[in-house]
C-alpha cells in the first residue's frame, strides 16, 4: 500500500451472505454478470441494502458510486427513479394483478409502435432471454423454417445454447468460451449458424448453403460501430433469403435515442426485442414486429401468467415518458464520452496500455498487458477502496453526474498508476487481497 492510499474496504456481512448463497443457490447468483467472482473474488460487496441515483449502500454500510454495470444496463435512468417508482406504486395501489388485463399493456404497445413506425404489433414478456426465445419461435412459425443465422449473445435458452452442440468450438467468439450446453437436447444440433459481426461474407456463405431453410438472422444492431454498409448488407441478404431480420435491442436500446438504436443507424428490421432499460429495472420485455411476421404468434402457443401483471408496463410507460421528456440519451452519451476520454487520458498518463471500446453509453475498457485479468482485478480493488464499483464495463445512467465522473476519473488515474507500477515490479497478484477475477461475458459482436 502507498502512503496516502485509503484503507481497504471490508464487507464481512456481504462476504458471509455470499458464502451462504453459494451453498444454497447453484452458481451463487441468478445472473453470471452479478457473480462476485466476476469482479473481485473475496472482496466484492456482493449485496446491497439500498440504491438511489448512482449510489449503492452495501450490507456493511459502505456507500459506492456505481461506475460499472449499473444494474446490468437495466436502470438507464438511475436507481429508484422517483418518477418510475411513483407509477409503479400507483399500479400496486390499483392492484398489480387481476383476472382482467392491465390496460397499460395496450398503451405500451401503442407507444412502442409510435416510436418504431415500421412495426405494427407487439407482444410482452418479462425478461430479455425469454423475449428472444419468443421472437425466434415467432420467426420460425412465420417462415416455417428451422435455421437461425446469428452473431452475439442472446440469452440462456435452448434455441440459442443449441449452437454449442454443433461442436465444442462453434461458439468461440459468440458466447462464453467453454459454456457447456448440457441439458440441451442433441436433437437441436445443427439449427444455429454463427457468423461474425461485420463479416458480410460469412453471412452470405450461410445463405448460399442454407438460405431456403433460414428462418431468421438474429443479431445486435451494434455493440461496436458497424463497418460501412454492413447493416444495409445484412438487411438485403435477409430480405433476399426470405428470412426475418431480428434485432436484439435488449442492451443497445434506449441509450443513444429513445427506442431501438437501429432508428439512429437507419436500418429497419422485421422484428426487434427490448428488455433491460425499457422498464428502468422493473421486469418488462417487448417483441415488436411487422404484422406479416407477428401474426404467426397466433399460430403457435406463447402464453404466461406473469406476462399479464401490471407493474412492468406501468414502469415502461413512465420510463419512456421521462426518457423522451428529459432527453435522457443526450446525458447518457455525454457521461459515456467523458468516461471513455477520461480512461484514455488517465491510462496514457500512467503509460498503461488499455483499449477503450463500445459506444459511449455502454463503454468497455480492456488492459492490454500480460496477465490482463489480474490487472483488471487490481483496478477493481483499487477503485473499490476509493468508493467506486468498477469493472471492465461502464453503463451510463441519467443519474450519473459530472462530479461523480470527475472523481471517478481521478481515482482511475490513481488505479492506473498502481496497476502500471505493479506490472513493472511484477507484483500484480501479490497486491490482490483475493484471487484474480473470473474472465467472461465479453460479447464479441
Ligand atoms: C444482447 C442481449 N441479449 C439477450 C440478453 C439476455 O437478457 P436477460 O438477461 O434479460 O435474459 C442480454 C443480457 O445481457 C443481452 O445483452
Amino acid at each position: 500500500m502507498r502512503r496516502n492510499d485509503p484503507p481497504p474496504v471490508r464487507s464481512p456481512k456481504g462476504q458471509a451472505l455470499y458464502a451462504k448463497a453459494r451453498a444454497l443457490i447453484p452458481g451463487g447468483t441468478q445472473l453470471l454478470s452479478k457473480r462476485p467472482e466476476m469482479f473481485l473474488p473475496g472482496g466484492w460487496p456482493s449485496y446491497y441494502t439500498s440504491a438511489k441515483g448512482a449510489e449503492i449502500v452495501d450490507l456493511d454500510g459502505n456507500t459506492f458510486v456505481d461506475m460499472c454495470i449499473s444494474g446490468v444496463g437495466a436502470t438507464v435512468l438511475g436507481y429508484a427513479d422517483a418518477d418510475v417508482d411513483a407509477a409503479v406504486k400507483a399500479a400496486i395501489d390499483g392492484g398489480s394483478m387481476a383476472t382482467l388485463n392491465a390496460p397499460e399493456e395496450v398503451a405500451l404497445a401503442e407507444a412502442l409502435i409510435e416510436l418504431h413506425p415500421w412495426a405494427d404489433m407487439t407482444r410482452f414478456s418479462r425478461s430479455g432471454g425469454e423475449a428472444m426465445a419468443i421472437a425466434v419461435r415467432i420467426a420460425r412459425a412465420a417462415t416455417g423454417r428451422p435455421l437461425i443465422a446469428f452473431c452475439g449473445y442472446h440469452g440462456w435458452h435452448d434455441w440459442y445454447l443449441s449452437a454449442n452442440l454443433a461442436d465444442d468450438g462453434a461458439l468461440d467468439g459468440h458466447l462464453l468460451r467453454g459454456l457447456d450446453p448440457k441439458g440441451v437436447p442433441r436433437g437441436l444440433k445443427g439449427l444455429m449458424l454463427p457468423f461474425q459481426y461485420n463479416d458480410l461474407d460469412g453471412l452470405k456463405q450461410i445463405v448460399a448453403e442454407h438460405g431456403a431453410n433460414l428462418a431468421a438472422v438474429v443479431m445486435e444492431p451494434v455493440r461496436n460501430p458497424p463497418a460501412p454498409g454492413f447493416l444495409a448488407g445484412v438487411r438485403e441478404i435477409a430480405s433476399a433469403a426470405g428470412a426475418v431480420l431480428l434485432f436484439d435491442e435488449i442492451t443497445a436500446g434506449f441509450r443513444v435515442n429513445t427506442g431501438g438504436i437501429h432508428l439512429t443507424l437507419g436500418i429497419e428490421p422485421d422484428m426487434a426485442v427490448f428488455a433491460k432499460a425499457l422498464g428502468n429495472g422493473y421486469p418488462i420485455s417487448a417483441i415488436i414486429g411487422r404484422a406479416s411476421v407477428m401474426a404467426a404468434a397466433q399460430d403457435t402457443f406463447i402464453s404466461s401468467t406473469a406476462w399479464t401483471e401490471r407493474i412492468g408496463p406501468a414502469a415502461a410507460l413512465a420510463t419512456l415518458a421521462k426518457h423522451r421528456a428529459q432527453d435522457v440519451p443526450a446525458h447518457l452519451v455525454h457521461i459515456g464520452e467523458r468516461v471513455m476520454a477520461g480512461w484514455t487520458e488517465a491510462a496514457q498518463a500512467a503509460k498503461l496500455p488499455v483499449e477503450v471500446s463500445g459506444i459511449p453509453p455502454l463503454a468497455h475498457i480492456a488492459f492490454k498487458v500480460p496477465n490482463a485479468q489480474a490487472a483488471r482485478t487490481l483496478y477493481t480493488q483499487t477503485l473499490l477502496d476509493r468508493g467506486f464499483l468498477a469493472s471492465g464495463a461502464f453503463y451510463a445512467m441519467f443519474a450519473h453526474t459530472d462530479t461523480q465522473v470527475d472523481r471517478f476519473i481521478a481515482a482511475c488515474g490513481e488505479a492506473f498508476e498502481i496497476v502500471a507500477a505493479a506490472l513493472r515490479d511484477d507484483t500484480l497478484t501479490a497486491q490482490l487481497r483475493g484471487p484474480v477475477a473470473h474472465a467472461g461475458f465479453q460479447r464479441l459482436t
